[in-house]
């Protein structure tokens, strides 16, 4: 893995607004800052603003260029065979619904999805819902299986997992990295078991199909969907340094091509080709792209990765940022392997001065072990919320809740079902990790003294913020 010199990083940080506010910004599992240069992206696209596939004048047919293009590059970025495999939502949540609203039909009365106590609630409740809800109404009953993982270590229970996936396993869901144990399941191992499971897809295909939520894994790793092998996988680009809003599901060609669309409407059905007795659907990926998706987002969405390879890549000359050629992808290797290098080695910085302090419990992955670039933790007799929103006075963003992960808190026997969480990515710095720790031990030393402060960044109304998940 790479790493970043202290020069390379303060020019990093240089790109970016927080600096100037001194913010400690290790709220990164939930959202990152996107650079500088991406909001004047934005604000230059203004010039050429128009709709795309829905225009003839020139800003239109620019737009829809560059729209069409950021598949392209997203596609190289996790290595897809083309973008013929994407489809862009709102979120790595949206992502996951499309798979599921797209899949449901094609599930059987006594079918089985397996998913795991690790999950997200994104990868968990439009399953419950689908399983329990839903498909119940049409007089389906598919049953919902919960993986076990290890308490002590975080580490899925692949003999668990194993147990669960039969005949009647449609569909394996599971975490390409936990948001709150750190957890990072072995992919290959998981997809072998899905194979094992023998069901009979409609393609006549064996095995179970394989969904990963990668939001943790795509914001702190190459992903590679090829060899990941994956026939679905869901993420989003604010955890890598865009803005918010785009969120994309890739999917194997073969499901593109057979499955039916999550949305209907305009755009995604083949020009001209709506009779009163029948609709004909565009070619992909637009069959998958119902009414006016987010243009601007997906554009700089995908110019920021393009512009990490810029920051963090290892080429002084090459510029991709604001192009659109073709992404080598050696130099994306090159890039996420500093990013990755970077995120993990503040991680373990975390892990060895937190777990220094008396009474402070980190839950999953031990010290020392691969783990996604997050800490979370209590300290014996504090409230997490509490320890929050002390950290908040001290200057530093931190999470206090279950952070989506319910299923995993519930499992820990947490009450209340919360954890604090501080997390990492390419511009947080060493002495970040170090103004953490401090705020952490001042805030269990003496906690009365931050009861009543205020955040030091005005309008920032912590006092009354509490976290949902
Ligand atoms: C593992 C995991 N899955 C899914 C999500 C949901 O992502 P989004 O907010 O883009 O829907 C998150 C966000 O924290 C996450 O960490």
């Amino acid at each position: 893995m790479g790493t970043l010199a202290s020069r390379e990083l303060e020019l990093i940080r240089s790109q970016f607004a927080f600096g100037l506010r001194e913010r400690i910004v290790t709220n990164n599992a939930a959202s990152t800052q996107p650079p500088l240069a991406v909001w004047e992206l934005l604000r230059d696209l203004s010039e050429t603003y128009e709709n795309v596939h829905r225009g003839q004048s020139d800003a239109s047919i620019t737009t829809t260029a560059a729209f069409e293009a950021s598949f392209d590059t997203i596609a190289a970025w996790i290595n897809a065979p083309s973008r013929l495999t994407l489809s862009m939502h709102r979120s790595t949540t949206e992502a996951i619904n499309a798979a599921m609203y797209s899949l449901m039909a094609d599930f059987r009365d006594g079918d089985n999805v397996v998913t795991t106590l690790l999950e997200h609630n994104s990868n968990y409740v439009p399953w419950h819902a689908m399983c329990r809800e839903i498909l119940p109404r049409f007089g389906r009953h598919v049953e919902l299986r919960l993986a076990r993982f290890d308490r002590e270590s975080g580490e899925l229970d692949l003999d668990h997992l194993a147990s669960l996936v039969d005949a009647r396993t449609k569909l394996v869901c599971c975490s390409g990295g936990s948001n709150f144990l750190g957890t990072k399941p072995p992919l290959d191992r998981v997809r072998a078991i899905a194979d094992a499971g023998a069901y009979a897809q409609p393609d006549g295909r064996r095995g179970a199909l394989l969904l990963v939520d990668a939001a943790q894994l795509f914001a702190s790793t190459r992903l590679d969907v090829q060899a990941m092998d994956a026939d679905f996988v869901a993420f989003s680009f604010h955890k890598l340094l865009a803005p918010f809003g785009v969120g994309v599901l890739y999917a194997k060609e073969v499901l593109r091509e057979t499955l039916p669309p999550f949305l209907y409407g305009g755009d995604m059905i083949a020009d001209g080709r709506v009779f009163p007795d029948r609709v004909e659907y565009n070619e992909l990926p637009w069959k998958f792209s119902a009414g006016t998706p987010n243009i601007l987002g997906v554009i700089a969405s995908a110019q920021t990765l393009r512009l990490i390879v810029d920051l963090v890549g290892a080429d002084p000359v090459r510029a991709w940022f604001r192009t659109d050629d073709p992404l080598d992808p050696a130099a994306v290797d090159a890039a996420m392997r500093t990013v990755a290098g970077h995120a993990a080695s503040l991680t373990q910085r975390a892990m060895d001065g937190l777990c220094a302090i008396d009474g402070l419990h980190v839950y999953g992955v031990p010290r020392g072990s691969e783990r996604t670039p997050l800490v979370a933790f209590n300290v014996e007799g504090h409230s997490p919320f509490d320890l929050a929103r002390a950290l908040n006075a001290q200057g530093v963003e931190s999470r206090a809740g279950c952070h989506c992960a319910t299923l995993a808190h519930r499992d820990l026997e947490l009450d209340p079902a919360a954890s604090c969480r501080v997390s990492f990515t390419v511009y947080n710095s060493p002495d970040d990790v170090d103004r953490v720790i401090s705020a952490v031990r001042r805030a269990v030393d003496d906690p009365g003294r931050f009861a009543s402060m205020p955040a030091p960044v005005a309008g920032a109304a912590a006092a009354t913020v509490t976290s949902r998940g």
